[in-house]
């Protein structure tokens, strides 16, 4: 448990001992630390509770807290507000306990079994700007739930069912009418595609024009996507081959945002199971016939916003997105069993996912206590304020968007690194957190404007200045090991520099658990920031290796250890990577 957890029990207990019911005490973080690190502001609840003069019970507990070693400079503020300081010895003995094992300052979660459907990106499209924050977002959140002891799944939910599947198959039936696919009495067997990833890139673009201005093209490309759907053999395995060449590509891209799934399912396993589902629904009596199509309603008596039925067959027998979605629940549950599902979706699907939830519960393919969580997120924009797009107002797709923020990199690239290859490799890691860091700077539902200018800058809050920082420590540890320096444990704190790290250190796990409770990782990234300018600022006024007294300079070196192994961790956690050099 967390050494501010382990305080706050304590104080809870001798507030009961003292006679009064108490749930939870919280030790608040000062923002006048001159007058105490923490306050505790429960006497004045309990004050309102008991009748009583909120002074008077802050005496008491204070009274209590004096003799109790691990705090000092104990004081009551106002009407009954305490302030309490950390002793130099206790924060010193938790720093040492935290070097042993950061877990001894983690407050673990009941262990919940969670699934995460983030990435989403579409087979046979370009990853898009939507698809990073997806990525990020989510892959973040997953290492943060397993970090606090979750079974956590991530499952990528690849887009492979839309009108994209028909789309691409009637242009390669256009470019390669003669391939074996398209024969009327095609049984199966293998070929060759004749395309490369490549090409796909300018398939589906060229495709999607077509067949905005040719109504007949459209209806085939749904007709294909139809028959998709019904498992028509040459058409499955004509889409079966692209999209695993497409999913190559996707891979890929995921692999150098340091997005890692462990299931790469999409929509469209979810067809052999949506016949038995629509029968279940069918003969629970929720389906009605509306123009033709096969829909549920979802409406709730307390909703005060319109909620349409989702519709879940259409009039010619296709199904929509809300049905592969509805159909992923009804197979994740019966395959896995969750306690928790969550979507790191763009907030512009929230209806959608509104529906399907409501649909899963009301079905009962989910139970009450099975929580579907909508993690919706804001829009990266660009200066305009409206969703980043290419120059001439396209979508920008996700390698392109890396290269940006990458030129701006590899230009601040340190002059001292020449070999070309390095270049290349350590411009691009910085400039991937560049973009993560950035990514997640913002409370997960707000939009952010891409600048990579500023993303990519050395100073202020961003990856690069991060990453800098961290090599820094690296390096000077790595001078101390030269010359035989030990650097185990911390034995002394000298002045306001040093303990103002360790009392971030201190705050470490309330930081890790409300970016869990609110599922945004805004936390973490003002918290490394904040860790690491106090360090910094530690570094400009202390000659760290040229300090004379022995134990003070192992003490700082021992701390240095600490911050950087703290910043390895949330850098971790965030999907970061840290280069040796730069
Ligand atoms: N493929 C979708 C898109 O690009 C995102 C998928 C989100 N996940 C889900 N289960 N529907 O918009």
């Amino acid at each position: 448990m967390s050494f501010i957890k382990t305080i706050e029990n304590d104080i809870k207990n001798i507030i009961y001992k003292l006679g009064y019911d108490i749930d939870t005490v919280t030790l608040a973080i000062s923002n006048r630390p001159d007058l105490g690190e923490y306050q505790i502001n429960d006497a004045m609840k309990l004050a309102k509770i008991y009748k009583k003069n909120p002074r008077e019970i802050a005496m008491s507990i204070v009274e209590e807290l004096n003799n109790d070693k691990r705090f000092t400079n104990i004081n009551i503020a106002g009407a009954g507000f305490i302030n309490i300081s950390i002793s130099n010895d206790y924060l010193i003995e938790c720093m040492n306990k935290t070097i042993e094992n950061v877990y001894n300052n983690i407050d673990l979660q009941e262990k919940k079994k969670i699934i995460i459907d983030y990435g989403g990106a579409n087979v046979a499209k370009i990853l898009h700007v939507g698809h990073l924050r997806s990525a990020n977002i989510g892959e973040a959140l997953k290492r943060l739930a397993r970090f606090l002891g979750h079974d956590i799944i991530g499952d990528v939910h690849l887009g492979d069912s839309g009108l994209q599947a028909g789309i691409v198959c009637l242009e390669m039936k256009d470019r390669f009418p003669n391939l074996i696919c398209f024969n009327e009495n095609y049984n199966g067997e293998d070929f060759d595609l004749p395309i490369t990833s490549h090409d796909l890139s300018y398939i589906y673009p060229e495709g999607s024009t077509r067949i905005k201005a040719d109504e007949e093209l459209l209806n085939e490309a749904r007709n294909i996507t139809y028959l998709i759907q019904k498992g028509h053999i040459g058409y499955c395995k004509l889409w079966d081959k692209i999209s695993s060449l497409s999913i190559k590509t996707i891979k890929e891209i995921y692999e150098e945002l340091n997005a890692t799934f462990e299931l790469w399912e999409g929509e469209r396993i979810t067809f052999d199971i949506i016949p038995e589902m629509l029968d279940m629904l069918e003969k629970k009596g929720l389906l009605y016939t509306s123009d033709g199509a096969k829909v549920m309603d979802v409406k709730e008596e307390t909703d005060d916003k319109e909620m349409p039925p989702i519709i879940l067959e259409k009039s010619d027998g296709a199904y929509l997105y809300g049905t592969t979605d509805l159909a992923t629940i009804y197979s994740r549950i019966k395959r896995f069993n969750p306690d928790e599902i969550w979507y790191v979706v763009d907030n512009r699907q929230e209806l959608h996912f509104n529906q399907v939830f409501r649909a899963a519960y009301k079905s009962e393919i989910v139970k009450k206590e099975t929580s579907l969580q909508f993690l919706g997120f804001g829009t990266m924009n660009g200066k305009d304020g409206k969703p980043f797009k290419t120059r001439d107002g396209g979508v920008m797709s996700l390698p392109d968007l890396i290269n940006i923020v990458n030129e701006e990199t590899l230009n601040k690239l340190n002059p001292a690194i020449t070999d070309e290859l390095d270049k290349k490799k350590i411009s691009r890691t910085i400039a991937i957190a560049a973009i993560k860091y950035a990514d997640l700077i913002p409370y997960r539902s707000t939009d952010y404007i891409f600048d990579p200018n500023k993303f990519s800058d050395l100073d202020g809050k961003t990856g690069p200045y991060l990453l800098y920082s961290t090599i820094r420590m690296r390096s000077l540890l790595n001078k101390a090991k030269e010359q035989n320096i030990n650097f185990n444990i911390i034995k002394t704190l000298k002045n306001e520099y040093d303990k103002d790290i360790m009392l971030n250190i201190l705050n470490l796990s309330s930081i890790i658990t409300k970016a869990y409770e609110s599922k945004s990782l805004n936390e973490l990234t003002d918290y490394i920031y904040k860790l690491t300018s106090s360090y910094n600022k530690f570094y400009s006024e202390n000659r760290i290796l040229d300090e004379q007294d022995i134990i003070l300079r192992e003490s700082w070196l021992a701390l240095t250890k600490l911050v950087l192994d703290t910043n390895l961790l949330l850098l971790n956690i965030l999907g970061i990577n840290c280069p040796e050099k730069m």
